[in-house]
């Protein structure tokens, strides 16, 4: 059976180094920042080249304690993408800010650049004090960075990444968790870099920001433990979920490595049959997820047939932030943001992840063509 996430192929590699890193932390009850964190923070800052990296309890409170760092709060306003997941924007409401949805770009689905800008009027308009853009690295490959970042310092603002997807995705030679003023990433079992529970970091070159989030991940902690300087979380990785994640980093790269070879069979499998993932120049993407575009007057049935021959599917995202109930009164760069719109009817995810051998790809891809043709024939 083909997995559109395959946890246990992976597991199967790594669960002895597991098992005995699990043991030793049994034995010495250090379940609570026990040496594994400390490790996997110096490996993770090694692995993306950012100074410092700050594990924490998972992507969405990675998102709120950079966004606590820089102060944001009620009347500002953080520019984020309408077509992600909701994490990005909700992190940005619970403090009380306002997210504002700019459209992404049809070609990469990432954070549209004279989007952003548009939004960032919207926001003055509105009497709201723009602070900064949170782009997102989606389904693996960052946003464009420079463009991004050309907006943003042109109005003073900072750039957060949000790389819950991309974290060891490349862009003109840097990698995902250092391409910011401030990264953060998800450990969520599926991600590219997943642990067995939920998991996250935030990634920073400022030695004095890094303190400043070692404070917040433990209740706004001062010097020590009961001295409280300013308002915190819990928000710690626990000591178990550093183990898994320091075996895993072990065999990161090479996953990534073999997630770019699905990909290139992917595409020259699928291309003609649908419109396939477009990767920027000097970039890699980690693949987290690969999403194809259809027809949407055919995607339902096409997901039917597929369903119908075992292979599993996903849609992400069906609804764009600006249109969900939660969100839909925050203000948008535009009345219409018409790519995310048009791409919650077109996009369709396939299975992906670094064991899928080259049989199951070809099951994949003949299932897909087929299905695709079935889809047509009914429509017409
Ligand atoms: C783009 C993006 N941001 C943030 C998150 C939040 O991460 P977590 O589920 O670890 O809180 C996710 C997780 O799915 C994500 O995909």
């Amino acid at each position: 059976m083909i997995s559109f996430i395959d946890l246990k192929s992976q597991q199967a590699l790594i669960r002895s180094n597991i098992d005995k890193r699990f043991a030793e932390i049994m034995d010495n009850t250090r379940f609570i920042m026990g040496q594994e964190v400390t490790e996997l923070e110096s490996q993770l800052s090694e692995f993306c080249g950012s100074k410092h990296t700050l594990t924490c309890s998972n992507g969405t409170d990675a998102l709120v304690l950079a966004l606590m760092l820089k102060g944001v709060g009620p009347g500002d306003a953080v520019i984020v993408p309408a077509f992600t997941f909701v994490a990005t924007a909700e992190a940005v409401a619970v403090l009380g800010a306002t997210p504002v949805f700019a459209d992404v770009l049809p070609d990469t689905f990432t954070l549209d650049p004279e989007s952003a800008q548009q939004a960032i009027a919207v926001a003055r308009d509105e009497g709201l004090s723009p602070k900064g853009i949170i782009p997102v690295g989606l389904f693996g490959q960052p946003a464009d960075m420079d463009m991004l970042k050309a907006v943003a310092n042109a109005e003073d603002l900072w750039v957060l990444d949000d790389a819950a997807q991309s974290f060891g995705a490349t862009y003109k030679g840097a990698t995902a968790g250092n391409l910011a003023d401030i990264s953060t990433t998800s450990f969520f079992p599926a991600k590219p870099l997943g642990c067995y529970g939920d998991g996250g970091a935030v990634f920073t070159n400022s030695d004095e920001d890094f303190e400043i989030l070692q404070s917040l991940r433990v209740h706004g902690q001062g010097k020590h433990k009961y001295e409280n300087v300013c308002l915190g979380m819990t928000g710690r990785l626990d000591t178990l979920q550093a183990a898994v994640l320091l075996e895993k980093l072990k065999i990161f790269p090479d996953e990534i490595q073999a997630r770019q070879r699905i990909a290139k069979r992917y595409k020259q499998g699928l291309q003609e049959a649908c419109y396939t993932p477009v990767i920027m120049n000097n970039c890699q993407s980690t693949w987290a997820i690969y999403t194809v575009k259809v027809d949407p007057a055919v995607r339902f049935n096409l997901l039917e047939h597929l369903k119908a021959k075992g292979i599993p599917t996903g849609i992400y995202y069906p609804i764009p932030l600006h249109q969900q109930k939660a969100y839909k009164h925050y203000p948008c760069a535009s009345e219409h943001l018409p790519v995310c719109e048009a791409l919650s009817h077109e996009v369709l995810s396939l299975p992906m992840h670094a064991y899928l051998d080259e049989e199951s790809q070809d099951q994949v891809i003949q299932a897909f063509c087929e299905s695709v043709q079935q889809a047509k024939r009914s429509a017409a």
